[in-house]
């Protein structure tokens, strides 16, 4: 089936895929872990792993080097990130999908573990719900969905001392704010629960400051990229390079000592048998 109009918001070129590398060690050391150690992961041929959205593939690549012998399949709605298959290992595979569409039936009801990441930028209308009714399709009856998210509304200013400039900061802050509503990530329990998934958990981290450092600097990199790909950028005073020249403002005042913080939330669910 051809993809549904692409609306991400970000850029995907090499600077974008060094940031989603770079990320997702920064998750795995605040989290400790790339799957939820509850989760009961064979390290069998048989037992089947899908990424949704996956990006340059970075997790189910780090993932194989816990978990040797798992089946590790990635989708995407665009091959743009994808590394050249040879470099990858034997039992990942990466293709499209695109997760507002029907799954194909060949994906139905195939796998142990469904997992997504950082899906900010995907979900529409602040909505999770026709994304998660798709991914409950790709899972195995007694099979686990693990999501992991930034909560942009727990987003607060911090700076290492008094004095402190933030007020670029702040403004690169409310311009996330005002465009974009994050109420639907701390509900998302509620809707894992209406998708009749069970023994649902929530986890929140708060990192520890030199995390929030470099969570910072990602998403200032973000802005930047947004700037790029949403914003006018015909004329040089307005739009995307103004809002550019706000960030360099707004990295200077991080490198002084302010930061974002906010919380890592990873839900996991269970798809009855
Ligand atoms: C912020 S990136 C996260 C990538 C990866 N999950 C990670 O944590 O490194 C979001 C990814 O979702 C993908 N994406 C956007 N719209 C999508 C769609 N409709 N279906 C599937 N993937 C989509 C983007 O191409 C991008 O790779």
């Amino acid at each position: 089936m051809a993809p549904s109009i692409d609306r991400y918001l970000l850029q995907r070129n090499h600077v974008a895929s060094a940031r989603l590398n770079f990320q997702n060690y920064v998750w795995k050391d605040a989290l400790g872990y790339n799957i939820h150690p509850d989760l009961p992961v064979r390290n069998e041929q048989d037992y089947k792993i899908a990424d949704v959205g996956a990006g340059t593939g970075i997790w189910l690549i780090d993932v194989n080097r816990q978990f040797p012998l798992v089946h590790l399949d990635g989708f995407d709605i665009s091959v743009d990130q994808f590394p050249a298959k040879e470099w990858l290992p034997d039992n990942i595979t990466l293709r499209t999908l695109d997760v507002f569409a029907p799954i194909s039936e060949d994906l139905k009801g195939k796998y142990d573990l469904v997992h997504v990441r950082l899906f900010l930028a995907v979900v529409q209308n602040y909505d999770p719900t026709p994304i998660l009714r798709n991914l409950m399709d790709m899972l195995k009856p007694g099979g686990y969905l693990q999501w992991d998210e930034y909560d942009l509304s727990t987003m607060e200013l911090m700076t290492s001392k008094p004095g402190i400039s933030t007020n670029m900061m702040r403004n690169v802050m409310e311009h996330f704010r005002f465009k974009l509503d994050f109420g639907w990530v701390s509900t998302l329990p509620t809707s894992f629960q209406k998708q009749g998934l069970d023994c649902i958990s929530n986890y929140l981290y708060s990192p520890s400051n030199y995390i929030q450092i470099m969570l910072t600097q990602i998403h200032l990199m973000v802005a930047e990229e947004v700037s790029f790909v949403k914003m006018d950028n015909s004329d040089p005073e307005t739009g995307g390079p103004a809002r550019r020249r706000e960030i360099q403002k707004a990295s200077q005042e991080a490198k002084d000592g302010a930061i974002w913080h906010f919380s890592l939330q990873v839900t996991v669910g269970h798809k009855r048998e």
